[in-house]
Parts: C-alpha cells; structure tokens; sequence
C-alpha cells in the first residue's frame, strides 16, 4: 500500500559549486535549490530563490533582512551562514519568526589568525611596497635604507576583541616574540598569553593593534580620528574583522599625515572594491586583501560543512551545533555605510 509521498523540505543554498561534500549531501536528503548564476544573487533573485524553502544556506555577504524572511514565507527553519561573521542578517527579525540562525565559530579561527600574522608582517615590514615596487621594475641597486620597515619581534601586540581568532593570533605572536594584551568589553581578565587592558591603554601602548570584533551597532566606527590619535606614529592597524568597524577615511588621514605607521587590511566597508583608483590601494603605507582571511580549501570546505549541519539538525528537530549568540538583531551594515 502506498500513500502519498511526504514532500522532502527545500533548501536554498545561495551560491553553486560550493567547496565540499557537504551541499551533495544535502540535495540526498531535501530537495536543494541552488542559485546558479555567475554573479552573486541580487537580494530579489536570493528571495525567489528561497520561497517555500525550510532552510536557507547563506554566506556572509549575503543579506538576509526582513524583506528575504518574508519572501522565503513562514515555513522557513533555518538560516545557516557558512561564515563566522553575522552583521548581514537580521537576527531579530529572524527570531521574531522563530528561524534559527547558525555561524561557522571555531573552524576558521587558525586560518583567519594567519592572514591577521601575515597583514601585520607584510604592513610593519613594509613588504607589500616592495613587491608592488618590484613588480613596477623598481628593484635598484641594493640600499642599506631601502623599504626599512619597523621590528616585529618583541613589539606590543594589541588585540581589539578577545575571541578564538584573536587567540590564534596570540599564540602565533608568542612565537615572533611580540608582548600581547587584549581588550574585551566583558571577559576583563588575563590568561597565559595575554592581559587585559582598557581600550585606551590598549591604543596609547600598542606597537600593533589588531581588530578581532564583531561588527554590531555598538562596534561601528570604533577605530575612528581620535582613536588613531590616540596610537603611537610608529604603530600598525590591522583589521581582519569587518570593515565597518574601522574609519577609513580617518585611517587614510592618519597614514598620510604620518600619524600613523602602517595599516592592513583584508576587509572594508564596501565590498568587493573594485575601482583601480581607489584610494585605499593607492595609499602605499597600507596593505589590502580581497576578505581572503578563511580562503584556504580545507576551511572553506569546513564553513560548508557546519553550515550544512546545522541546518540538517534544525531540519531534524535537533539543537543547531553552532547557533548564533543573542545579539541584538539590527542589521549594521547598513549603519557602517552612513558612519554611524
Ligand atoms: C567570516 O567568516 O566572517 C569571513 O569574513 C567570511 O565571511
């Protein structure tokens, strides 16, 4: 005797041809959608994409708000980004709708800290100019005062946040011998890597300051005119975060005017950046990377993975392994666009 077949649940997944075995595994088990276009998914095309589904699979420069909650209808389950950062999603408006949404913590912590090392060596010891001066044919003569960068070793690591990236680059900076302390607005104590010290003293004493919070209203513009004044001339800024959380344009400013160092950065405001003539490219004290901080195969395979897993577990009426903290649910982007 056969019944009606159960409709298997639908899943959007926001791009195609994503690393991993995961998305195969789960179009054997729901019925997946996923957005093929070479372009990434206008918030429209992501809406239609997902209507009818009960699990959404996103990544982070992906906007789930509430025009795409209510698009996707009230079937919706889960949103699964498969990134660690979560300022592109409404997360109040999703709860208000009783959708669970997931992140990808602790499988990109090591991978991201690497490219945080590598901006602070390649901003501090001046090698992203050299490179761009070779590749120009301006490799001359050897200089004894050519492309002098500054010290890393033994330097004073500041770490803006104090979560499990900015641990991994802690124990990176142990080995170059850098002296680390950290400020986190809660968690006020040390550990055998770092101490904790207030966001000014942090600023005031730190040979290098590297950014490792969450883009949240609260944090928007944190690193603006006058905390950069705040930091040595001879410091580096380091941001591997979100982009909106430092202010470039007074970071240009501060660069320019030689209150500053140097600065790294593998995240901006506006991405992707795709005019030559940007002004932060031009700017040959400062080092920027397309958002590659995760880009290794085997992490961004993990991303998918747990991504996926999440939304298999809500999706089988277990607890998502990696939901989201309660933050809020203002979606920032938004706000770091007009400097707020
Ligand atoms: C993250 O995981 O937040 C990275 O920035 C990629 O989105």
């Amino acid at each position: 005797m056969s019944g009606t077949p159960v409709p298997r649940p639908r899943v959007a997944v926001s791009r195609a041809g994503l690393p991993g075995a995961a998305v195969r595994r789960l179009a054997s088990r729901y019925d997946v959608v996923s957005w093929e276009g070479t372009a990434p998914p206008t918030s429209a095309e992501l809406g239609a994409l997902v209507r009818g589904c009960s699990g959404l699979l996103v990544l982070g420069s992906d906007r789930v708000d509430t025009a795409l909650l209510d698009a996707a209808g009230p079937g919706l389950r889960v949103v699964a980004l498969a990134s660690m950062g979560y300022d592109g999603v409404d997360v109040g408006a999703a709860a208000a709708r009783g959708v669970v949404v997931t992140h990808t913590p602790d499988v990109l912590a090591d991978t991201t800290a690497d490219v945080a090392m590598a901006l602070i060596l390649m901003a501090r010891r001046r090698l992203g100019a050299s490179v761009d001066a070779l590749r120009r044919g301006e490799w001359g003569a050897f200089r004894m005062d050519a492309f002098l960068g500054l010290d890393v070793q033994g330097a004073t690591l500041g770490l803006i946040g104090y979560g499990q990236i900015a641990k991994a680059v802690a124990r990176r900076a142990a080995g170059f011998r850098m002296r680390v302390q950290h400020h986190h607005p809660r968690r006020q104590e040390d550990d055998e890597l770092s101490r904790w010290v207030t966001f000014e003293e942090l600023l005031r004493t730190s040979d290098v300051v590297s950014v490792h919070t969450p883009l949240t209203p609260e944090t928007v513009g944190l690193i603006g005119a006058p905390e950069l004044a705040l930091m040595k001339p001879t410091a580096t800024l380091v941001n591997t975060g979100r982009g909106g959380i430092v202010d470039e344009q007074a970071l240009l400013t501060a660069l320019r005017d030689g209150k500053l160092h140097s600065a790294g950065l593998d995240v901006m405001v506006d991405e992707p950046r795709t005019d030559p003539a940007d002004p932060l490219f031009a700017e040959p004290r400062l080092v920027v990377l397309p958002h590659v901080g995760s880009a290794t195969q085997a992490t961004r395979a993990a991303m998918v993975e747990l991504a996926a897993r999440n939304i298999e577990a809500v999706l089988e009426g277990e607890a998502a392994p990696t939901p989201l903290p309660g933050t809020g649910g203002r979606p920032v982007v938004a706000a770091a666009r007009e400097g707020a």
